[in-house]
């Protein structure tokens, strides 16, 4: 039976290559994305996202979301990034652009739940705006969401600041209002998927491929392992790719039972997920953390799923 997916995205590299992932699935299908602004303004995740349909062909509809968090201004990654957040040692996506279904994402992903014959599984790849508005404009909906995936927050130290991991820093209060609609959330963070990495030979087996996908693909995968290092030397940490493969490849991740709250107030810690894994005893389970990551099957998963769609 076909498994069916909604992906709310801030569409950078590893976004895209977490898309490809469950795309290139079998028996997965994506039934819808929603589009947020996080790695760079949303009219720039809207352009990648829109090239990225047209050059790998995604049929499924794309919804532009929103543009700023539930407070404050929007901080962007374009300065690890690139102004596109779609680094690239060389080829960029192709200028041909798959059209939007609509600028109202919220709206789009309630009437999605709405109609759903079952309780749909979400894959948040980015802030999780989009998520929150929805929860705060109809809460009902809770209730349609079967399962929450996200690439978030963090039980260990931050990347976009010390104590903020960067989709969790752009909004924490969305992660809190996602927690209090009481979604079934398993948090796929910074701790988990430092225990998968991407290195440089890893572009090198996709650009033996031959294709022009292949060379776009190990550009740009290249671009995003020198991200970590400018000669490409050392490895660089597999974000979003790994809560693709929680979905399509379900037993290379544990998860623990865990309190999640998010500081919103902090001077210094801001956007920092609490992780309080002492339950029941000191705290009521809110979420699934993540914890301990089969390294060589995220790889697998992910590697093998861009050579498919290298390879079209
Ligand atoms: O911290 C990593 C997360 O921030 C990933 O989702 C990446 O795409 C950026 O959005
Ligand atoms: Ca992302």
């Amino acid at each position: 039976m076909t498994q069916r997916v909604w992906i709310d995205t801030d569409l950078g590299f590893d976004d895209l290559a977490a898309v490809l992932t469950v795309a290139e699935s079998t028996g997965w299908a994506i039934d819808g994305m929603s589009l947020v602004a996080g790695n760079a303004p949303l009219e720039v995740v809207i352009d990648n996202a829109q090239r990225a349909a047209a050059c790998f062909g995604w049929g499924f509809p794309m919804h532009a979301g929103s543009d700023r968090p539930l407070v404050g201004e929007l901080v962007t990654a374009q300065n690890i990034l690139g102004d596109d957040a779609l680094a690239s040692a060389g080829r960029s996506l192709p200028m041909a652009r798959a059209p939007l279904a609509s600028s109202d994402a919220v709206v789009a992903l309630a009437a999605h739940l709405a109609g759903a014959a079952e309780p749909v599984t979400l894959l948040a790849l980015g802030p999780l705006t989009n998520i929150a508005r929805l929860l705060q404009a109809q809460p009902a909906l809770a209730s349609r969401i079967g399962r929450l995936v996200w690439m978030g927050g963090s039980a260990g130290p931050g990347n976009h600041t010390a104590a903020a991991e960067f989709n969790a820093g752009v909004d924490p209060e969305s992660i809190n209002v996602v927690l209090d609609a009481g979604l079934p959330l398993q948090m796929v963070g910074l701790d988990a998927c430092r225990q998968v990495r991407v290195h440089a030979h890893d572009a090198d087996v996709l650009r033996a491929i031959g294709s022009e996908r292949a060379e776009l693909l190990a550009d740009l995968l290249l671009g995003y392992v020198r991200i970590a290092s400018p000669d490409g030397s050392l490895p660089m940490s597999l974000y979003d790719p790994t809560a693709a493969a929680v979905l399509v490849a379900p037993a290379s991740m544990t998860f623990r039972a865990a309190h999640v709250v998010a500081e919103c107030d902090g001077t210094h810690t801001r956007g920092m997920t609490v992780v309080e894994w002492r339950v029941p005893r000191r705290a009521t389970a809110n979420a699934q953390v993540a914890s301990v990551a089969d390294e060589a099957a995220v790889r697998r998963t992910v590697l093998d799923a861009l050579a498919a769609a290298a390879r079209h």
